[in-house]
């Protein structure tokens, strides 16, 4: 059976440390697509349009990966794509009761959508979609944090 996963996210914007969790969802899963939550409470910087697209260019040399907007429930959005598992980085124990206590409430809304965790590797342990806009902001250099075409996105919105 086809196994497909989703790895959910805000995406404010897609980093390098997003790629690396989807490139190696890429590898354990039969296909894998990017969800990206249009998270209005959380004001993002990027409309939701653009931080989908910004997720397709970043991933497009990803061929069992694909890039889809959702709005609402996460666990809704995963049985409409027939995804039977999410994949989610842990970076560091910081990140684990907020991990812990979405993976409960959406273990409490669907028991049969697993939640597994892929740990970053200690290049990306620092790094997140927050540290890389208050980089921007003070016009510090993001190429070593994000793809290309984030990085042009960046400097274009902040400019
Ligand atoms: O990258 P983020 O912002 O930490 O990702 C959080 C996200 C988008 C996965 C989470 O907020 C989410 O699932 N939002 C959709 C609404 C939902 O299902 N909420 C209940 C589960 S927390």
């Amino acid at each position: 059976m086809m196994k497909r996963a989703l790895t959910p996210g805000t995406f404010d914007p897609i980093t390098n440390g997003h790629i690396d969790v989807i490139t190696r969802a890429a590898q354990l899963f039969d296909e894998v697509i990017v969800a990206v939550a249009r998270s209005e409470g959380k004001h993002p910087l990027f409309s939701l349009e653009e931080r989908v697209e910004l997720a397709r260019e970043a991933t497009k040399h990803l061929p069992n990966v694909r890039v889809e907007p959702f709005t609402g429930l996460l666990v809704d959005f995963a049985q409409q794509m027939e995804a039977s598992v999410l994949v989610k980085g842990l970076r560091a124990i910081t990140d684990f009761e907020y991990e812990f206590q979405m993976t409960a409430l959406n273990y409490q809304l669907d028991s049969e959508l697993e939640t597994i965790f892929i740990m970053s590797p200690p290049e990306y342990m620092y790094l997140s979609s927050s540290i890389v806009r208050e980089l921007a902001s003070f016009n510090a250099d993001c190429s070593a944090f994000v793809p290309e075409c984030v990085r042009v996105a960046l400097q274009e919105k902040l400019s």
